[in-house]
């Protein structure tokens, strides 16, 4: 026997919020203090600064804090003088022409690597003023300062998504800060939507198939996971042949195991594995209707040494650059070898002179 439902027990499928939850300063509010705040509080990687001495001033914090790598290890520093509030330092770099210390430009008041202030010129004694430095906590390398545990919240992700989703190997690229003029839950809703890929990523859309979507669920993070696409082999435009060309070329021909895994961490950050390629976005709303996404690129170390194509194919691929005067070639610049003299040059510096012209004709 069957039953058939009245019209008011049926609700019709809820796909959205209300308009209202993307334009209320009230509950963007709230989201700050429940889910930004109390959220793990994403910082940046420790390949920004692989080296001791290296920083990197973080865009995801408005530049107002700064990764230092010292002997001891990776800390999060402010980046604003404790004396006047000048901004100190600027991009990603070394600090080791100053011994490895951070230098005001201002009025030269000099702190350690770690934030202790160590000199402060026309102050008869130390003010004591050390710039903050907050404790991390990592995961795979990412850096967090938020109170949740990331070790914690992701624990419960595959054996095979924590493994593919391994930095080591890798070196940072560049990161990229995107303006986005809309609610930072926009973006959210519409990357866990696999259906966007398609129409929204065509280049994208050739490389993996979402018809094999794979989920994985935490309750602190999403996973999805897709296959290659059929039409892997069979690159439907110039572009993207360039992308398909230089992965297959960099594989030796063998197809890679999966498209693409893409991770999500409550409430704002996504960790994206592609072949040789790992990119971290973090969303930060600056209002109800703006929103910054910082992108940071990470590539396998060979990739991005000596593989310059190969970083640039998927931007090409997806639309986002545009090859242009493709045909042109810089003028060639001249290459001179300087030795004393032509007379009495000994044999070693004549077979290295040789070589070189050897080469620079090639
Ligand atoms: S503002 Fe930095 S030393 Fe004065
Ligand atoms: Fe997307």
């Amino acid at each position: 026997m069957s039953r058939l439902l009245s019209a008011a027990e049926l609700s019709a499928p809820v796909s959205q919020l209300p308009p209202a939850a993307y334009f209320d300063e009230a509950l963007l509010a709230r989201e700050r203090e429940l889910l930004f705040a109390r959220g793990p509080g994403y910082v940046g990687h420790e390949l920004m600064v692989p080296n001791a001495g290296d920083y990197a001033v973080l865009a995801s914090r408005n530049n107002a804090h700064a990764l230092t790598r010292t002997e001891r290890g990776v800390n999060m520093i402010s980046n604003v003088c404790r004396h006047r509030q000048a901004i100190m330092l600027d991009g990603r770099g070394s600090l080791a022409q100053n011994g490895g210390n951070v230098v005001c430009p201002l009025h030269r008041w000099t702190y350690s690597g770690e934030g202790e202030l160590i000199g402060a010129p026309h102050f008869a004694c130390n003010p004591e003023l050390n710039l903050q430095n907050k404790g991390l906590k990592a995961w795979n390398g990412l850096l967090f300062d938020g109170p949740r545990d990331p070790v914690v919240d992701l624990a419960a992700l595959s054996a095979q998504t924590r493994q593919t989703l391994d930095f080591s190997g890798y070196v940072f690229n560049r990161s990229v800060v995107h303006d986005c003029d809309y609610n930072w839950k926009t973006f959210v809703e519409v990357y866990l939507e696999d259906y966007h890929v398609g129409p929204f990523h065509p280049g994208l859309g050739q490389f993996v198939t979402c018809d094999d979507l794979a989920w994985e669920w935490g309750r602190e993070f999403s996973v999805q996971t897709v296959g290659l696409s059929r039409g892997f082999d069979k690159p439907g435009s110039p572009t993207y042949k360039r992308w398909h060309d230089q992965v297959m070329q960099f594989r030796n021909g063998v197809p890679p195991e999966q498209g693409a895994i893409w991770l999500t961490y409550y409430p704002n950050i996504t960790v994206e594995w592609y072949p040789h390629t790992l990119v971290v976005s973090s969303l930060w709303p600056q209002s109800v209707s703006k929103t910054v996404n910082v992108v940071e690129f990470y590539y396998a170390e060979e990739v991005a040494l000596f593989e310059p194509d190969f970083i640039v194919a998927p931007e090409i691929a997806s639309g986002r650059l545009v090859p242009i005067l493709a045909d042109f070639a810089p003028p060639a610049l001249p290459v001179h070898a300087a030795y004393p003299s032509r007379r009495h040059l000994s044999a070693k510096v004549r077979a290295f002179v040789d070589f070189l012209a050897e080469r620079a004709a090639a």
